[in-house]
This record gives structure tokens, C-alpha cells and sequence, in this order.
């Protein structure tokens, strides 16, 4: 069985057949494809591990997505938006501590005054550091006059996930409803990148009902849409959402772990020039999660920003890292993790995505 690996290791293309074999590797055969990933990685961006320095703006959300802890359903979450200061502080250090770049993610919310808003934070954050931090945006499906406005104002990168490619899945993990709409979804990620953002995605990995033949179709989705980064991670339930009715019919944790850090092996022997992160969720399992992401072929991470006082109201999933510290420790916590998965830190640049400079060029 280990030679059937190699040798689709080894090809220079895959079929969905390929990639959901990978991703069913054992113990012993996943060590193969992780040894292929780490040397991918190495030849085709490097041992750079790039900053994006994460303020989690607000919590509040107009969705009702089924496995999230912030919907809008849901009354326990205790609702806030960090101030303009502190954006602009959080900012600061990130600049003065060489983080390269920013990356601003909220529940997703619309209306004139909050647009304003935070194109007034893009452009004082571009001036703050005379255009040096590079920002990125995680605030969910807007207008195309929204999402140029704010492109105009600073913000270059874009992560929308897709949280499942198969739109059938798609709608078991969303309300049937205009707000939650599977080709709304992919027409964003297009406008996105016709605006000229580098765009990003992503996907949750174990969710119930999801098969490993879904997980390859969703590594064929970030090939046929030619995405620049990938952020994806675990599933992880939370008592204060409809999905938490499915508990007893999830992989154990560790299993959904492994299968996403196959899935982060697996995408980049697929896409070789992406950016990668190595998400939080990945940490939320295995106190290792993120470190054993950048080995695999992650290079991108995102330290914590976020004011300490809101943390744990961002809450998506239960065990979510990082929310009794502050930016200084998890600062100092991720440089030492980084180091010990023999990786660099790519201090004070961008490290944009090799995928998109290569697309551009084209
Ligand atoms: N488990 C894992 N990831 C989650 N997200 C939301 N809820 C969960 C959960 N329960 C992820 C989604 C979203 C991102 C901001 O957080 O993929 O896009
Ligand atoms: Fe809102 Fe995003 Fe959570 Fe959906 S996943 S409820 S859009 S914060
Ligand atoms: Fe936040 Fe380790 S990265 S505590």
C-alpha cells in the first residue's frame, strides 16, 4: 500500500481519486505524504513564515450560520466592537513589531455607517505606517461597491471561506435562506478577485455528514478556482448552536485533527505557490496544532491582536486558544513555537501569496 502512496506522491498531477487516498493515509503512510509536503514547501515558498497580525473586530453578525458560536441566533454571546483606538493601537504594535501585515475579521454585517467605518480604520492604518502594513479583510460577503471601496481605502487581501465546496452540504450547514446562499458565496470570491484582491478561502474539516470524497472535492475547488491563500481547519461544536445536536456523530477530535493536517499536507503538494495558514482551530485540538501545520506546509500564521478585554466573545468554538493572553504573549509564544518547527519568521514583509504575483504576471 505504502508504494501506491509514493507513487501518486510522485505524480506530477492528481485526480479526486488521488487526493481522497491521500487523505485517507494510516499512521504509518501519512508520514510519506508529510515528508513530500515539507519538501514542497521548501522549494516553492520557502522557510519564511509570515505574520498577519489578527484583530477580531466585532462580534456582531447578521447570519445564522448552523455551527457558529457568534450567530446572530445565538442570545449567550455577549456583543462588542472594538473601539477606532484600539484598531489603530493593535495596528501599531503590529507595525512596531514588524508583523508585516494586519488582518481584520468580524461577523459579518452591511449598513452605510459600519462600510465607513472601517474604510476610515484602512485608510488611518495605511497612514499610521506610511502604506508599510499590508491589510487583509475577513468581514464576509458585501456589495461590489463595498468591496472596491474598501480596496480603494488599503486592503489588498481577502479571506472568504467557502466553509464547503458542495453546495448541497452547504445548505445542511446554513439556514435556506437569501442571507445564506451557496452561489452568493462564489459570486463574492469572483468579484474579489476581479477587483484585484488576492483572494483566500477556506473550508471546516470533520463536520458531520462530510465524507473524505467531499474533503478532496473541496482541495479540487481551491485548483479550479485558482485561489492565492487557503485558511481551513477543524470543525469544533459549540453548545450554543443548532449543529451541536450532531456531536455523537463527529470523528473523535484527534481524528478530525490529523485529517486536517492531511488536508494542509495534501493542498500543498496540489497548489505548490499558495499561502497556507496554519489556523487557530488547528491549536484548539492539539496544543502542537499550529506548529505541526507550518511542518506540513503551512507558512502563513496569525498572532492575536485582539484586545484582551473582548477575547472570549469571540468565541466560534469551544477551546479557542489564546484568549487569556495578550498580544505581547502570544507574540513571544508564537516566535518560540515557530522556531521549533524550524521555520523563520519573515519579519516586517508582506509575504504575499508567490501564487497571485505568478497570476498577475500572466
Ligand atoms: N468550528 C470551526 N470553525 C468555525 N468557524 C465558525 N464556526 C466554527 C466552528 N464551530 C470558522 C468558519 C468561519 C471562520 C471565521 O470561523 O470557517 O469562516
Ligand atoms: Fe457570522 Fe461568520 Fe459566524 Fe456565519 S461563520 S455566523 S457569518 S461570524
Ligand atoms: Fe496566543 Fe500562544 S499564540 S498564547
Amino acid at each position: 500500500m505504502s508504494v501506491n502512496i509514493q507513487t501518486i506522491l510522485d505524480q506530477a498531477s492528481f485526480s479526486r481519486e488521488d487526493l481522497a487516498l491521500l487523505l485517507k493515509t494510516g499512521e504509518e503512510e501519512r508520514k510519506l505524504l508529510f515528508a513530500k509536503a515539507a519538501e514542497v514547501k521548501e522549494d516553492y515558498v520557502g522557510k519564511k513564515v509570515y505574520y498577519r497580525g489578527l484583530v477580531e473586530y466585532s462580534n456582531l453578525c447578521g447570519k445564522n450560520c448552523l455551527y457558529c458560536g457568534i450567530r446572530a441566533g445565538n442570545k449567550k454571546a455577549r456583543r462588542y466592537e472594538v473601539t477606532e483606538e484600539e484598531v489603530l493601537e493593535a495596528a501599531r504594535y503590529a507595525w512596531e513589531n514588524k508583523f508585516g501585515s494586519v488582518v481584520i475579521q468580524a461577523g459579518e454585517r452591511s449598513g452605510k455607517d459600519y462600510v465607513r467605518r472601517i474604510e476610515r480604520l484602512l485608510r488611518q492604518i495605511k497612514q499610521m505606517s506610511n502604506g508599510e502594513l499590508g491589510i487583509t479583510l475577513s468581514l464576509g460577503e458585501q456589495s461590489e461597491e463595498t468591496y472596491r471601496r474598501w480596496f480603494e481605502a488599503g486592503a489588498h487581501r481577502y479571506l472568504l471561506r467557502i466553509e464547503v465546496s458542495n453546495p448541497d452540504l452547504y445548505h445542511k450547514y446554513h439556514p435556506r435562506n437569501k442571507a445564506h446562499n451557496y452561489q452568493a458565496r462564489l459570486d463574492s470570491l469572483f468579484l474579489l478577485r476581479k477587483l484585484g484582491y488576492q483572494v483566500g478561502t477556506g473550508v471546516m474539516i470533520g463536520l458531520p455528514f462530510q465524507s473524505v470524497e467531499d474533503l478532496a472535492d473541496d482541495l479540487m475547488f481551491f485548483k479550479e478556482y485558482d485561489i492565492d491563500m487557503v485558511g481551513m481547519g477543524p470543525y469544533i461544536e459549540h453548545e450554543d448552536t443548532p449543529m451541536y445536536q450532531y456531536r455523537d456523530q463527529l470523528l473523535p477530535k484527534m481524528e478530525r485533527f490529523y485529517l486536517s493536517l492531511k488536508m494542509v499536507a495534501t493542498l500543498r503538494i496540489l497548489m505548490k505557490d499558495i499561502n497556507i495558514a496554519a489556523t487557530t482551530a488547528m491549536q484548539a485540538i492539539d496544543p502542537m496544532g499550529r506548529e505541526k501545520s507550518i511542518k506540513v506546509g503551512a507558512n502563513i500564521i496569525m498572532p492575536n491582536l485582539t484586545p484582551s478585554r473582548y477575547r472570549e466573545d469571540y468565541l466560534l468554538y469551544e477551546d479557542k486558544p489564546c484568549t487569556d493572553e495578550d498580544a505581547e504573549e502570544c507574540k513571544r509564544c508564537l516566535e518560540a513555537r515557530i522556531h521549533m518547527a524550524g521555520a523563520e519568521i519573515g519579519y516586517g514583509e508582506w509575504g504575499d501569496s508567490k501564487h497571485f504575483a505568478r497570476r498577475k504576471k500572466q
